[in-house]
């Protein structure tokens, strides 16, 4: 008999239907009035030259019996997998399918969210007598539509992150793996794949994300008899995973989503992250100076002190102590581990700071980089053994550092002691939390190849101390934006994009990274007039309005300012305050503009209609630019308008203009000087 599941939530609808032992996977997408045809309509006849009964996709495919992709799971060793039991259940938004074989259980979970996204995560039992190796272990395996030929992956270098070049599906497989313990600056752990040309505005595509900070394997296959496959699952190190008997292996969650072009994922990733991964509404996002690119490692007092009167009076709301205040720590080479105020600096402790910091009416973030320590610093003098380290074998350092084995409990406790401590003793509202390297050897003396479990004791980590300090906000910052996945976002409260500051640079960065991540979690600071990374200087206006898109800060020493920059700077964060309710709500939409020409984006407030649009000229031109804006409210009338410290052009500001013609006819812009950002506002007429 054939057994069905169907999860139906909104506007998303999952068909999932099992006979002995293929359960397969037949509709993720709109809800249909008539499931049970699908099995008909989609019989697949059998290839010439084939097997008698192939078995086509089904949720966990194996090896050993015809199926000649990637399988979903495989164990080392004797015989091949061969489901004996099928159960299927579920309720309207959560199912679950579990197979089992000789020696395992496989069960897979579904959760249908009202955000259009799909979690799907497996659960391994080890049900035999001896040791389970497992090789491989998918999250997911899903079919995608036979149009789906176009993909898009991330990449990316340090100050260069969430590029998403495309490419044209080629026969046989497209795959990402990520193998060094975080996602990396290129290894953003989504793939995307899509009818050719897919663009913001449209075109059918289907996206998985795995939310997970360890290493991963991410697949698309194109089989010879027409089938493409989509596969995401963790990575392991050193190839292998064993399980005693009755262990359990759980794999991390995959997300899926389908959508009709960039822009509607983006309303569906955002809303996710709003509704599932940050169920509890985050407070309005506080401003921002950072002390990285003001001091560096200089901790002067008297400085410092200078930064918060000038922070505090230009209405920054958080103070955030970067890298340089603890013991040892004048240079990036020394000091990680002794997670204690340098006396040298700070005699008194960070109390004193702290208490300035709060009179001058703004709360305190502290840097931390826990994961790490540097072969000179009390710590690893005192336990040499507490690195990832291969015994008698040398010691690759990153940024003179080496990466703390997690998967210790004395490594675990101590580090929760210290940060506890920190975090009971002073007023801290928010950690920035980084992690400067990768992890060579990902391998620990006492427990062998760390990934997945240095992964997880870090999530058990942060986990803790949140349950002991809940108000306090963490930020997941990994030399930029190295670290950025709903697993950590789960445990966090924003990510740091990126090391660059560069407008320019940023606005690309900033248009793959809201793929996934909504703007309220986007890090977002305003740098110097000369990008301390690039070199490229930049107006004061433009680093604005590239920041502003996100959870605004700034990151430059604004001791001195000229009273220009200073009044900029405070209407700049007068406007964030003002917007930075109904932005944490927003949509975010790119534009269709000449991709060399410019870039631009509109954020909307399904809530009141309010819009507002960014756009970014990067090349010189003699000719005016056409910007469209569709997907307004038919019938809505807007006034187009602006506010200090931005301006519009005369004949723009003030007028009142329906939706669809900014829809279709849209506005003629003279946008001649390349990098002179322009922002402006919809707001809707009644
Ligand atoms: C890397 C981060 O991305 C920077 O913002 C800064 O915090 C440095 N680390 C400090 O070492």
């Amino acid at each position: 008999m054939t057994a069905q599941v169907c999860l139906t939530v909104g506007a998303r609808q999952l068909v999932l239907r099992g006979e002995e032992s293929a359960p397969r996977w037949y509709h993720f997408g709109p809800p249909l009035p008539d499931t049970e045809t699908l099995e008909a309509l989609h019989a697949r006849s059998v290839p010439n030259a084939a097997l008698d009964a192939p078995p086509f996709l089904s949720l966990c495919p194996v090896e050993g019996w015809g199926f000649w992709g990637k399988p979903s799971l495989s164990r080392l060793g004797l015989p091949p997998i061969r489901w004996q039991s099928v159960a299927l259940t579920g309720n309207e938004a959560d199912a679950r399918v579990t197979l089992t074989a000789d020696g395992l259980r496989w069960e897979q979970r579904y959760s249908l969210a009202a955000s259009g996204g799909l979690t799907v995560s497996v659960r391994v039992t080890n049900l035999g007598p001896h040791p389970l190796t497992l090789l491989h272990c998918a999250a997911v395996t899903l079919p995608l539509p036979d149009e789906a030929s176009e993909v898009l992956t991330f990449t990316g270098t340090w100050c260069n992150e969430y590029q998403t070049p495309r490419l044209a599906l080629p026969a046989g497989a497209f795959e990402r793996f990520g193998r060094r313990g975080r996602p990396g600056h290129d290894g953003f752990p989504a793939l995307i794949c899509g009818t050719p040309g897919f663009s913001d505005a449209a075109g059918a595509l289907t996206a998985v994300h795995l939310a997970w900070s360890g290493d991963t394997a991410l697949r698309v296959e194109a089989l010879p008899d027409g089938q493409r496959v989509l596969q995401a699952g963790e990575a392991f190190a050193g190839g292998a995973l064993t399980l005693a008997p009755g262990a359990v292996y759980d794999s991390p969650d995959a997300v899926i989503f389908v959508a009709d072009g960039l822009n509607d994922l983006r309303r569906q990733t955002h809303r996710h992250v709003r509704d599932v991964i940050h169920p509890a509404p985050l407070p309005p996002r506080p401003v921002h100076l950072n002390t990285w690119e003001a001091l560096y490692f200089n901790h002067d007092r008297a400085a410092l002190s200078a930064l918060i009167a000038a922070a505090a009076e230009i209405g920054v709301e958080r103070f955030v102590l970067d890298d340089g205040w603890f013991r040892g720590r004048r240079a990036d080479t020394a000091g990680l581990g002794d997670w204690e105020a340098d006396p040298a600096l700070y005699p008194q402790g960070l109390g004193p700071l702290a208490a300035e910091i709060q009179a001058a009416g703004m709360d305190m973030g502290l840097w931390v980089e826990p994961e790490m320590v540097n072969p000179d610093s009390d710590l690893y003098r005192a336990h040499p053994d507490w690195c990832l380290h291969v015994p008698q074998t040398e010691r690759p350092t990153a940024r003179n550092q080496l990466v703390l084995d997690l998967t210790r409990p004395d490594v675990g406790e101590y580090l929760f002691a210290r940060l506890d401590a920190l975090l009971r003793d002073h007023p801290i509202a928010y950690l920035k939390w980084d992690m400067n390297r990768d992890l060579a050897p990902a391998f620990s003396p006492i427990n062998g190849w760390v990934t997945p479990a240095q992964t997880r004791a870090l999530y058990s980590l942060l986990d803790r101390l949140r349950a002991a300090h809940p108000r306090v906000e963490i930020e997941s910052c990994a030399s930029g934006g190295a670290r950025a996945d709903w697993g950590i976002l789960r445990r966090t409260d924003r990510v740091w994009t990126s090391d660059s500051n560069d407008a320019r640079d940023r606005a690309d960065i900033q248009r793959g990274f809201s793929l996934f991540f909504p703007p309220e979690v986007m890090g977002s600071h305003i740098g110097p007039p000369e990008c301390h990374t690039s070199g490229r200087r930049l107006p004061l206006l433009t680093r604005g309005a590239v920041a502003l898109a996100g959870h605004l800060g700034i990151e430059w020493d604004i001791r001195g300012l000229e009273p220009v920059e200073r009044e900029t700077l405070r209407a700049l964060i007068a406007q964030f305050k003002a917007d930075r309710v109904w932005q944490s709500r927003a949509e975010t939409r790119y534009l269709a503009l000449p991709e060399a020409r410019a870039i631009g984006w509109m954020l909307y407030d399904p809530q009141t209609s309010t819009a507002r649009i960014t756009l970014y000229p990067r090349a010189y031109s003699q000719t005016p630019l056409t910007v469209r804006l569709p997907g307004l409210p038919a019938g809505q009338r807007y006034r187009i308008t602006t506010r200090p410290p931005f301006s519009l052009p005369d004949a723009l500001d003030g007028l009142i203009v329906s939706a669809e013609t900014l829809s279709q006819t849209g506005l003629l812009f003279d946008l001649r000087a390349p990098d002179a950002a322009l922002l402006f506002w919809l707001e809707p007429q009644s």
